[in-house]
């Protein structure tokens, strides 16, 4: 390997500026070639960042003998697809949330990363963020007593337009895949990747068929709930609250954590801060990148496994729901 690690990136849209910036920061990194489908959106992103080359599609750069990891920037439709093609290269991958549209996609694909000794990872990036780490080790300690609830929540406003990715069919749009995974993700992460004895969810499907806004009821064997819904129908702040029985945290913006607060029985605070060291998206990366090192195939933070599980509840909501996308 490289003293530097060669980075693709397939797919220039939004989350792929936000993605890069935080990479082209990181000295162990190197943004080697980036692929894009739309005309002239390769070129001008290449040069924005300084990429060493540029594609119109997206095979050459999973063929590109100067890359050694793609990350897939795509809409969901198209991840498996995408993860696929650079496996099938024998490119390292790192693919945005939600990993693919349902578990039989990414069942196949960590088949054949594991038949291709290829890394492969979900970019849920806030699994990887220092103020999850620390309310993971707050909460294994006991700090806050037994978990007795938690709440979680991801509302945003998003202006109705059916061609959007997050209300279009065809680009697996709806709050669950787009928004819910967070709730869902921290729900894991709190109750630390224990499966809920009991799941049950409500959907408000919309104008286009998918789910507008969606809840999720998570009952553990405990006894302790996880309420959690998203929705891109209306705003609201996007905080979780963890009660245990010795006090409480509270999470604001849990999705990009950056501070949070425990709240004791004692009427004693105290807040923490974590700020990013760039955007918030360098955790990933330098995870994928210390795997890459290592020679590990999956990061232990996020295993190919609990992605899957994560799809296998989401799959069993939408089956609920009455809502397959294409091609399902
Ligand atoms: N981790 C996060 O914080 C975060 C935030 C936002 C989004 N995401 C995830 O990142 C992925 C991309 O989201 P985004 O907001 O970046 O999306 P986007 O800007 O709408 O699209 C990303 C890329 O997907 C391709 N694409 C979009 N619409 C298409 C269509 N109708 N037909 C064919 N290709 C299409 C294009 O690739 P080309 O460049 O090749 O044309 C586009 O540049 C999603 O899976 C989303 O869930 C993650």
């Amino acid at each position: 390997m490289a003293d530097k690690i060669r980075w693709g990136i397939l797919g220039c849209g939004a989350i792929a500026h936000s993605f890069v910036k935080a990479l082209t920061a990181l000295p162990e990194a190197r943004l080697a070639a980036v692929a894009s489908r739309t005309p002239g959106k390769a070129e001008a992103f290449a040069k924005q960042y300084g990429a060493g080359a540029w594609f119109t599609e997206y095979t050459p750069l999973a063929e590109s003998p100067d890359v050694d990891i793609i990350y897939v920037a795509t809409t969901h439709n198209l991840h498996h697809d995408n993860v696929r093609l650079c496996l099938d290269r024998g490119k390292h991958v790192l693919c945005e949330k939600p990993f693919t549209v349902n578990e039989r996609q990414a069942l196949e694909l960590f088949a054949l990363a594991k038949r291709k000794k290829r890394f492969l990872m979900e970019a849920v990036w806030t699994r990887f963020l220092p103020g999850i780490q620390d309310i993971k080790a707050k909460l294994a300690a006991g700090v806050i007593g037994d978990i007795e609830r938690l709440d979680a929540n991801f509302w945003i406003q998003a202006p109705y337009d059916p061609a959007h990715r997050l209300y279009n069919k065809t680009l697996a749009g709806g709050a669950l895949l787009d928004l819910g995974i967070y709730p869902l993700t921290f729900a894991d992460i709190v109750f630390a990747g224990e499966r809920p004895a009991e799941v049950t969810t409500r959907a408000r499907l919309g104008r286009t068929g998918v789910d507008e806004a969606s809840y999720y009821y998570l009952r553990y064997a405990s006894g302790a709930r996880a309420q959690l819904s998203s929705s891109c129908r209306a705003a609201a702040p996007i905080d979780a609250v963890i009660v245990g029985t010795k006090g409480c945290m509270h999470v604001p913006r849990f999705f990009f954590l950056q501070d949070y607060s425990i709240h004791l029985a004692d009427n004693s605070q105290l807040p923490l801060k974590f700020p990013f060291r760039i955007n918030g998206y360098e955790y990933e990366a330098v995870e994928a990148m210390r795997c890459l090192r290592e020679e590990l195939t999956e990061s232990p933070l996020l295993t190919g496994e609990k992605t899957c599980a994560m799809l296998h509840m989401m799959d069993a909501m939408r089956k609920e729901w009455g809502l397959a996308y294409p091609g399902e």
